[in-house]
């Protein structure tokens, strides 16, 4: 017999505001996603049903929803691997409903602009009629790696205690992308981005809850970031690599390791 699940579903419907849950019975195959699950019944059940989605592979971020009390995107969670035999699906905290998966991403997308989330330059001349390459070593680039995976599907967002209660707190995502930038090693927007980030609805309201980081689909630590730049701020410069300071140095290796005398045998 094939298995089934239970969908329970929020349904939100403006202009009326007739909101509450509704239960659907949906039959599950191998490799199934929530996403999966939830076009079936869009496609065979209940047309009326709104989600927002795109590409289907955990790329786009578009997907993200709240699946059993926990941020995460629909296409990327296999119905297989959840317990339970109901699963809960409904929009993602913080983040102003539309109609019922879907959420309004404009405040939180303008978060993101605040912070300048591109690399900028002073060499205006350079940018306009190119003559070199921008050059940056592998190390450079792992400095900010973790954080370039960001999808900005706002799951972390949807956590975070500090959003719920100050709706024009900058948020994990824009630290996130703040920091990608700052320690670029090909960055000179030290000055403008630092403005953004330094206010009282900035960095230092984050208290390091950490549930950003436990929910990101892609396994990037806000959280770490938001710490980073208050290290940033107070030492004033974040400009590339080595002005930013809080960069892992290798450890240097030394040239000849002294062996440590044993101890002698113990004696009763
Ligand atoms: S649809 Fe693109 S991440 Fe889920």
């Amino acid at each position: 017999m094939q298995k089934k699940v239970i969908f329970k579903i929020w349904r939100f419907k403006p202009p009326e505001k007739r909101q509450g849950y509704t239960k659907y019975e949906v039959p599950v195959v191998e490799g199934m996603t929530v996403l999966d699950g939830l076009l079936h019944i869009k496609e065979n059940i209940d047309a009326s049903l709104t989600i927002r989605y795109s590409c289907r592979m955990g790329v786009c971020g578009s997907c993200g929803m709240v699946i059993n009390g926990k941020p995460d995107l629909a296409c990327h969670l296999q119905i297989s691997h959840i317990r339970s035999k109901v699963i809960e699906v409904r929009p993602l905290f913080n983040h102003p409903a539309v109609k019922d998966l879907i959420c309004d991403f404009g405040p939180f997308f303008e978060k993101h602009r605040m912070v300048k989330p591109y690399l900028i330059r002073k060499d205006a001349g350079e940018q306009e009629n190119p003559t070199l390459e921008y050059k940056q070593l592998p190390q450079e680039h792992l400095d900010y790696m973790q954080f370039s995976y960001c999808l900005k599907c706002g799951c972390c967002y949807a956590v975070c205690p500090t959003a719920a209660t100050d709706e024009l707190y900058l948020g994990p995502q824009a630290f996130s992308a703040a920091f990608r930038y700052l320690v670029d090693s090909r960055d000179e927007g030290w000055e403008e981005r630092v403005l953004a980030v330094d206010t009282s609805h900035g960095i230092w309201r984050c208290h390091f809850a950490g549930s950003c980081a436990q929910v990101c689909p892609k396994g990037v630590d806000p959280g770490l970031a938001s710490q980073l730049l208050k290290r940033l701020v107070i030492f004033g410069t974040g400009r590339g690599r080595a002005g930013a300071g809080i960069i892992e140095k290798p450890v240097p290796v030394p040239e000849k390791i002294e062996k440590i005398p044993k101890p002698p045998p113990a004696t009763v």
